[in-house]
């Protein structure tokens, strides 16, 4: 290594933190891996014996967990202690959208940020490396300079004056439900800075197992703003392809086979154009209004415009699956049971922040009908937390089988491509629903010809 690092600190336990600093911890036997937390609930669920209590479910994480928890991967509260000792201190605390005061509804909250510069300034001895792990919007890294040298400038003690920073941004680009195999074979792994001895140190680390033409540098700003773009790009895709779902259900064409003729062509790819009930998760949306907003700071209204357009459709595509759904019920859902299946925003993970079937529960239970819910990984509480704010929130049970959810109901909509629902059994499932039965495929999982046989009435998305 260019300088050797022993101790590493990350500032939040969450969906980001976790994984990517076990698959560190896993590569890296040299180094001590400390990740703290304010939320003692999480630190424990980290630490619990039952490796099927861990706060994040991702697929292969409770295998690294198990191998070097305890070894060199260590779950802790004690952030003084641990920010006190690092060498590398990685910010990847929640950067979530703004919901009162200036700014309101697009802008990233940045108080998160700012307490952990706080607490790195406070805490932190002798010379320390910072990483940006969150999500910022461009610059962010000039205000934590700005805190981080109140702590050092004017302070004269002799412990301030030895204390040095330097930062760098080292977005995290890994998907939930494949974090582990995202973070051990990136696409990229992307390090900004202006210090080039420390963006040595951090690349000695991801060389530990990343290809080093996958491991690209660059300045700071750009660094920041590329994690921003490639959301926005991404997000941006799945409206495209939603909208013209809309077009091939009026046109009589069929969403798969658009989506697979322009995919071939390699200029444009067949990644990310399957359609659905639109993006949801803790990021997209977030991230493309941070953009939005930071566009009209500068000045930049056409731009703004541009993206915003991105939101619209993904706003529309979740009001349009309900309106299709009560067409086809006969104009009313009101008293009737509808099963949802899968809550999730995606499958292989138990994270439900934004996700579609949050938005499309509400404008249901709106209309009056008694819902069913069953996802395979979610929840009661946390299904129940998300319904909350809706007046009818009483209407509402959740089963903890598709099978069982889907007794008496009039209708069945699937919301998340879990495996289990590409095999449902429709025999079973003729004999438990209410006729005219209907099932609404928001996701292309279920086989239309074989549900049809079995009577069912079928409405798949994008399928004229
Ligand atoms: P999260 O909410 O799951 O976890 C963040 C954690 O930080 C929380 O447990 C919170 O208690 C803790 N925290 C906040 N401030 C703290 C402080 N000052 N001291 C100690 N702990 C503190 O968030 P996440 O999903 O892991 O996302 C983190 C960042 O990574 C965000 O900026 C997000 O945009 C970005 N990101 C997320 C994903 C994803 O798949 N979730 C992927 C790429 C990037
Ligand atoms: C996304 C990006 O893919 C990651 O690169 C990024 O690091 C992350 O956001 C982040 O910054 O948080 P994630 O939100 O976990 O990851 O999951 P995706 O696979 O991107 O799916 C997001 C949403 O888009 C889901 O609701 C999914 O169902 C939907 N989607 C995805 C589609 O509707 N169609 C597609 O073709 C792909």
């Amino acid at each position: 290594m260019s300088t050797s690092i022993k101790n590493i600190c990350c500032i939040g336990a969450g969906y980001v933190g976790g994984p990517s600093m076990a698959v560190i911890a896993a590569h890296c036997p040299n180094l001590q891996i400390n990740v703290v937390d304010r939320n003692k609930d999480r630190i424990d669920a980290w630490n619990s014996i039952s490796l099927d209590d861990l706060p994040v479910y991702e697929p292969g994480l409770k295998t690294i967990i198990s191998r070097f928890r305890g070894i060199n991967l260590h779950f802790s509260i004690d952030i003084e202690k641990h920010i006190s000792e690092a060498d590398m201190v990685f910010i990847s605390v929640n950067t979530p959208t703004k919901v009162k005061g200036i700014g309101a509804g697009q802008a990233s909250d940045l108080k998160w940020i700012e307490s952990c510069a706080r607490q790195i300034g406070t805490y932190a001895k002798g010379s320390t490396i910072i990483v940006e792990k969150s999500t910022l919007p461009v610059k962010t890294a000039s205000t934590i300079k700005t805190i981080l040298e109140s702590y050092v400038l004017g302070n004269n003690t002799d412990e301030s004056k030895n204390k040095t920073f330097s930062i760098l941004s080292n977005p995290e680009f890994l998907a939930e439900g494949t974090a582990v195999e995202d973070l051990e074979n990136p696409d990229r792994v992307l390090i900004g800075g202006e210090d080039k001895n420390s963006i040595l140190v951090l690349k000695d680390i991801y060389l530990k197992w990343v290809d080093e033409e996958k491991i690209l540098t660059t300045d700071l700003w750009s660094s920041e703003l590329s994690k921003l773009i490639s959301n926005a790009f991404l997000a941006q895709r799945i409206s495209s392809i939603n909208s013209i779902s809309a077009l091939c259900e009026v046109t009589e064409a069929n969403i798969n086979n658009v989506s697979k003729a322009v995919g071939m062509d390699k200029r444009i790819g067949k990644y990310f154009l399957n359609s659905g009930p639109g993006f949801g998760g803790s990021c997209f949306k977030k991230d493309i209004s941070n953009l939005i907003y930071i566009c009209n700071h500068y000045g930049l209204s056409e731009v703004a415009a541009y993206w915003e357009q991105v939101i619209l459709i993904n706003k529309w595509q979740q009001k349009r699956i309900t309106r299709i759904i009560v067409d086809k019920l006969f104009g009313t859902i009101s008293e009737k049971k509808i099963t949802v299946l899968g809550f999730a925003f995606k499958p292989n993970t138990n994270d439900t922040r934004d996700s579609p079937a949050i938005h499309i529960c509400n404008d249901l239970l709106e209309e009056g009908c008694f819902l069913s819910i069953y996802d395979p990984k979610v929840n009661e509480n946390q299904i129940k937390k998300e319904l909350s704010q809706s007046e009818n929130s009483n209407s509402l049970d959740i089963s903890t089988s598709l099978y069982e959810a889907a007794k008496g109901s009039d209708a069945i909509i699937i919301l998340t491509d879990w495996e289990e629902f590409f095999n449902i059994d429709f025999k079973k499932l003729s004999t438990i629903m209410r006729a005219p039965s209907w099932i609404f495929d928001s996701r292309d999982v279920v086989d239309q010809e074989i549900a049809k046989n079995f009577g069912f009435k079928v409405w798949k998305l994008g399928n004229g």
